[in-house]
């Protein structure tokens, strides 16, 4: 038996409530902050991915790559922040009035160890304001996130911010931690001793027990940024507050990707243990230019679906559930089969959802299937009922019956 992919999973009937529901409120919201829909291809050219990261990052390490029929190097889409880039300069979205702001719904892939809440491929709903540095978008685009995530109902979110400076100041703090963890060398975790090589920001990202010691006496990212940097993290703060947000700063966030600048942000629920964020995202102002822009400031988060799902069960929030047939059409016989199939058409064209039985089965096991379906109606029409030309409305709830005019059913069954 084949089985879907490890780490990636069927998304069946039952759960579609969910996604409904999540969908619908970012797209509500959307349109409400000025977002507007773009959607980017499910592969791009590996390049894309490669060049917005180091050599041995994460994302790099954990992307789909395939080669296509013609020889070029593809990678699957890890994430959403660079497509949207490539498709701002590729369409020329620069030459409008900025900032441009955009939002997406799309899957995302990465190798990475399948676990709660951590799969090859998940869900992403994000949004992008590109073109502006005003602090205020950093304080919308998280405002953003927070109404979208507590307007699902979950309760017990707590956003966390942090400044991770510029091209100017980050070296210095680069350097002054790379600085303090040399001594410690010895009792870092494997992955550690690459990062302090590789990507020093994310040695304070490690959730490694033996290394926790060591991240709390670091020095802090905030000390190091310039004036610039420090004017726009007060100012971001100072949005928030007036927006009645709530935060804390935590010096610890640095995200899990490079081309972040300033400001950084991540939104988790609460509880015990190490928690994992719905969402998160930042201030990525040099992204553009790095693949062929103008230098162009942007601001962006993205929340995961699959998470975000998990939270709303481990917090019992109730979705509506998605609508049900409203009427289940019965037949016993040839000729009722065909005045049942006449009918469902009419329901359907009129707008009520219907069900039609099929396969010849018996009375009973169509009524069962009417039932499991949890339709409000099931309309019978047997020999007598085509002789008669009328058919046998139940009401699945009260269990009543009452035979009326075939020609009324549907728009009996319109004013009920
Ligand atoms: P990210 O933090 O890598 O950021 O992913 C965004 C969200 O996607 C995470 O907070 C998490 O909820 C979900 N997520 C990530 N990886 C997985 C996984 N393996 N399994 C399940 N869920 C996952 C970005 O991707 C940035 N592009 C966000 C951004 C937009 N920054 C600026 N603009």
């Amino acid at each position: 038996m084949f089985k879907a992919p490890r780490g990636t999973s069927d998304i069946l009937p039952q759960e579609k409530a969910y996604w409904r529901y999540i969908e619908g409120k970012a797209v509500y919201l959307c349109q409400l902050y000025g977002y507007q829909p773009l959607n980017t291809p499910v592969f791009e050219d590996y390049q894309l991915f490669a060049h917005t990261a180091p050599d041995g990052a994460d994302i790099i390490k954990e992307m789909y790559v395939f080669e296509d029929k013609s020889g070029q190097k593809l990678a699957l889409t890890a994430e959403g922040t660079a497509p949207i880039c490539r498709a701002y300069l590729e369409h020329g979205l620069f030459n409008l009035p900025q900032p441009v702001k955009l939002y997406y719904i799309i899957p995302a892939f990465r190798y990475e160890r399948p676990q709660a809440g951590r799969y090859r491929q998940h869900h992403q709903f994000g949004v992008e304001a590109i073109g502006d540095a005003d602090p205020a978008l950093d304080a919308e685009v998280i405002e953003l996130m927070y109404r979208f995530l507590s307007s699902l109902g979950l309760s017990g979110l707590f956003i966390e911010i942090n400044s991770i400076g510029c091209r100017k100041c980050q070296p210095d703090y680069v350097e002054a931690l790379k600085k303090y963890y040399s001594p410690f060398w010895d009792r870092l975790c494997p992955d550690c001793k690459v990062r302090l090589a590789r990507n020093p920001l994310r040695l304070l990202d490690c959730k490694e027990v033996s290394c926790q010691e060591i991240i709390t006496g670091a020095p802090k990212i905030t000390d190091y940024l310039c004036s610039e940097c420090q004017i726009h993290f007060q100012s971001v703060q100072k949005y928030l507050t007036a927006l009645g947000i709530t935060y804390q700063l935590n010096h610890r966030i640095v995200r899990g990707l490079d081309y972040y600048t300033r400001t950084v942000f991540e939104v988790k629920p609460e509880g015990k243990g190490v928690q994992i964020a719905l969402g998160g995202g930042g201030r990525y102002d040099n992204l553009i230019e790095e693949l062929g822009g103008k230098p162009t400031p942007a601001v962006g988060f993205a929340a995961g679906i699959e998470r975000i799902i998990i939270a709303l069960k481990n917090q019992n929030v109730i979705v509506p559930a998605l609508p049900k047939p409203v009427a289940y059409v019965a037949y016993l016989g040839t000729q009722a089969k065909l005045e049942a199939t006449k009918l469902v058409s009419r329901l359907r064209h009129q707008g009520i959802a219907a069900i039609q039985a099929t396969g010849d089965k018996s009375l009973k096991s169509q009524l069962r299937q009417a039932n499991s379906l949890d339709v409000k109606y099931t309309i019978i029409i047997g020999e007598k009922e085509v002789a008669n030309e009328t058919a046998v409305l139940r009401d699945m709830s009260s269990g009543e019956q009452e035979t009326v005019p075939l020609s009324e059913v549907a728009s009996l069954l319109e004013k009920r």
